[in-house]
């Protein structure tokens, strides 16, 4: 088979195709054929060295694919063999080739091609969490997306307007008109201006209920602010760790620096709540994940989970296809092809 080593923290030029034997499938375990693995951000903070998730070095990274079953470990029904499937995978997803646990294993909805279903798991169950789970969005709130263009910023555009809420969002200006035609309703450019002056203006001074922030860094004391009283604050990254373009542990440390002090009686005198969503921790809550992933399949018969492939470089390209992501060109979903 083949899989996409990180050798070392760096560039794209750390990322090296290498042959390896096919792996078995070992009891409760079945073998996927890849047809497209997920690119999510963490892969190239891992690659960065900026995931403190990451496996040691070297590894592969890739946390979702989409492909055919075409071997069984033992104790895994007959059933599964040829069936298109597609699969959470913590790591190794950047590989024509995975092993994974039958519990992480969803059948693949006939309406979607194996790169639309490699878009769905990392991205869908996140913003499921944020906002349906835990963030509790309802249809008379309004929500802040940061990132509206990225993976979970699309899923996150397509669950909010599922819930009926009002849709804001944050993401380079080039994207806004085609984040509108998804359903966002007030697009903010926040590279080229303060985002929070700009949702207070368009929000009639009101700020919402909820804001989904994977900034990271002194962008969390300003959403905990732009919050409205019954507002919740959901953290789920660091993306602006990558931007101050120093190394670890440098970057880590001005991300530290910046980070809100959250006082719990100024939390309940202020009437706000925060919280934080790890998909990647949750795995051993798998009775958990299934039924978000249902209610997700669900919403791609229903037409309302509409999982958006920007682009799909083969595997051999995995660098081309990151530095296109590090570039902010990507709106949705980037994948790679086996
Ligand atoms: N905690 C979790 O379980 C979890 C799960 C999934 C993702 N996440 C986090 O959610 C965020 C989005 O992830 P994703 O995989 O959906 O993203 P993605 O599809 O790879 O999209 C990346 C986009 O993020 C924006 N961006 C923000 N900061 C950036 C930076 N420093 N360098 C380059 N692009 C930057 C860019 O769009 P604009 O310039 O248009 O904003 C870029 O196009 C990341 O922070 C990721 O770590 C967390």
């Amino acid at each position: 088979m083949k899989q996409v080593y990180i050798t070392g923290y760096g560039g794209p030029e750390k990322l090296h195709l290498r042959e390896a034997p096919d792996p078995l499938p070992q009891p409760g375990e079945l073998r996927i054929r890849v047809r497209a693995s997920g690119i999510n951000f963490a892969d190239i903070l891992a690659r960065k060295g900026l995931y403190p998730d990451a496996p040691k070095l070297p590894c592969v990274v890739g946390y979702e694919v989409s492909g055919v079953v075409d071997a069984l470990g033992a104790g895994v029904a007959a059933e599964w063999e040829g069936r298109e499937v597609f699969a959470l995978t913590r790591f190794g997803g950047y590989a024509d080739t995975v092993v994974v646990p039958l519990e992480q294993v969803f059948d693949k909805p006939a309406a979607l091609s194996h790169e639309q279903a490699a878009a769905i798991p990392v991205n869908y169950l996140t913003a499921w969490q944020l906002m349906v789970v835990v963030g509790s969005l309802s249809r008379d709130e309004a929500v802040l997306i940061h990132n509206a263009g990225s993976g979970v910023g699309l899923a996150a555009i397509d669950i909010g307007q599922h819930l009926g809420a009002t849709l804001y969002g944050t993401a380079s200006a080039g994207k806004h008109a085609f984040l509108k035609a998804r359903g966002l309703h007030h697009a903010i450019d926040y590279r080229g201006q303060d985002w929070v002056p700009e949702l207070m203006r368009l929000s009639g001074g009101r700020g919402v209920e909820l804001i989904l922030d994977p900034l990271g860094g002194s962008h969390w004391k300003k959403s905990y602010r732009a919050l409205r009283h019954t507002g919740r604050l959901g953290m789920f990254g660091i993306s602006t760790a990558s931007e101050s373009g120093l190394i670890r542990p440098l970057a880590f440390l001005k991300l530290a620096l910046s980070l809100p002090l959250f006082n719990p009686v100024s939390l309940m005198n202020d009437n706000r709540a925060v919280f934080g969503v790890n998909l990647g921790h949750l795995w051993h809550e798998n009775g958990k994940i299934r039924p978000w992933m249902e209610a997700l399949v669900g919403g791609i018969a229903a037409g309302w989970v509409r999982p958006h492939v920007d682009r799909a470089f083969p595997l051999a390209q995995v660098g081309e296809a990151q530095a296109y992501i590090e570039a902010r060109k990507n709106t949705g979903k980037v994948v790679l092809l086996s």
